[in-house]
This record gives structure tokens, sequence and C-alpha cells, in this order.
């Protein structure tokens, strides 16, 4: 294929991961800064855990739109999936955004060890981000005009 066909998709995607990790800072900020005011006077702001939940939900949203945008351009680029490390590592992060969110669910319902889960899927999820970013950007680069 001469032309960069599917450059256009790989720009949404670009951007797409941009929002995503600021999603991910912003649910950062908003999660630390629960976790210390739960620690110290055991209430926080009334806006911060909507503010963190929404935040979550757009982080989703996010990760699911670039799962759609990777598997629709690979599947149109050559019809078929798995052409490098970006798939399971995609599929990792997507995986592990799902399990953060469920995790969370269970914080609301109280389960003790919830909240430590919560922070250990994050933490990984944060190294699948960087790992899924790391690699996308390489494949990126066939697409790029000469
Ligand atoms: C995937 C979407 C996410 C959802 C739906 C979500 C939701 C929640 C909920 C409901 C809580 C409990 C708040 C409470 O009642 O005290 C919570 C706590 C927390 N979240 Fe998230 N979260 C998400 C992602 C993240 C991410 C990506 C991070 C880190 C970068 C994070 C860090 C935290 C921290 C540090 C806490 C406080 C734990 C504690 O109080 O000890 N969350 N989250
Ligand atoms: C949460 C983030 C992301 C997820 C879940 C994701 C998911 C996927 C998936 C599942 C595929 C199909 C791979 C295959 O079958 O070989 C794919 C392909 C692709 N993605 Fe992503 N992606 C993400 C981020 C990115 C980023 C940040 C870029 C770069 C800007 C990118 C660029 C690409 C490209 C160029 C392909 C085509 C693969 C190829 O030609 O071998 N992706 N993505």
């Amino acid at each position: 294929m001469d032309l960069p066909s599917f450059l256009w998709l790989w720009r949404i995607a670009a951007w797409s991961m941009g929002l995503s990790l600021l999603f991910y800072g912003l649910l950062a900020f908003s999660g630390i800064r629960m976790r210390s005011y739960r620690q110290r006077i055991r209430s926080y702001d009334a806006w911060l855990r909507p503010f963190h939940i929404l935040s979550g939900i757009v982080l989703l949203a996010l990760v699911l739109g670039l799962l759609a945008i990777g598997i629709v351009g690979t599947l149109g680029e050559y019809g078929t999936l798995g052409h490098s490390a970006h798939l399971p590592i995609g599929l990792l992060v997507v995986g592990l955004t799902l399990l953060s969110a469920w995790s969370a669910t269970r914080i609301g319902l109280g389960e003790p060890g919830a909240r430590s889960l919560h922070i250990t899927i994050n933490l990984t999820l944060l190294l699948g981000f960087l790992f899924v970013l790391a690699t996308g950007w390489s494949v990126v680069q066939k697409y790029l005009p000469e």
C-alpha cells in the first residue's frame, strides 16, 4: 500500500492516548487525595469521589475506544490481527482497566483488601500504558509517509 490510508486513525489513537494519560493523572491525583484525607481526618471534599469515579469512566471509555481503533485499523490494513507485541499488551491494558473499575466497586462494597488491590492494579496499569504507548508508537512509524 503506497498511501498511508490509516494515518488519520493512528492520529486519533495518539490523541486518545494523550487524553488517557491525562485522565490517569487526574485519577492518581484525586485518588491520592482521597487516601490521605481518609487516613488523617477520615472525610474528604464531597466532589472528590464523584470526580474520581467520572474520570475513571472516561478513562475506561478512552481505552475501549483505543481497542476498537486498533482492531478496526489493523483488520482494515491486513485483514488479520496479531502483528506485534502491541496486541497482547493492548489487551492487557484493557483487562487491567476493567479490573481497576471492578476493584473500585469492591471498595464501594466495603470489602477488606479492595483498596490495596485497586492501588496495585493501577500501578501495574501505569506500566501497561507506557508499554502500549511505546509499542503503538513504533508500529505507527511504518504508516508515516517517507
Ligand atoms: C478505572 C477507573 C476507576 C474507578 C471507577 C475508580 C473508582 C474508585 C473508587 C470508587 C474509590 C473509592 C473511593 C472511596 O470511597 O474512598 C477509589 C479509590 C482510589 N482510587 Fe480509584 N478508580 C479508578 C481508577 C483509578 C486510577 C487509575 C488510580 C491511580 C492512578 C486510582 C487511585 C485511587 C486511589 C489512590 C484511591 C484511594 C484508595 C484509598 O482510599 O486508600 N483509581 N477509586
Ligand atoms: C490503551 C491503549 C491502546 C490499546 C488498547 C490498543 C489496542 C490495539 C490493538 C488490539 C491493536 C491490534 C494489534 C494487532 O492485532 O496486531 C492495535 C493496533 C495498532 N495500534 Fe493500538 N492500542 C493502544 C494504543 C495505541 C497508541 C498510543 C498508538 C500510537 C499512536 C497505537 C497505534 C496502533 C497501530 C499503528 C496499530 C496497527 C498495528 C500494526 O500495524 O501492526 N495504539 N492497537
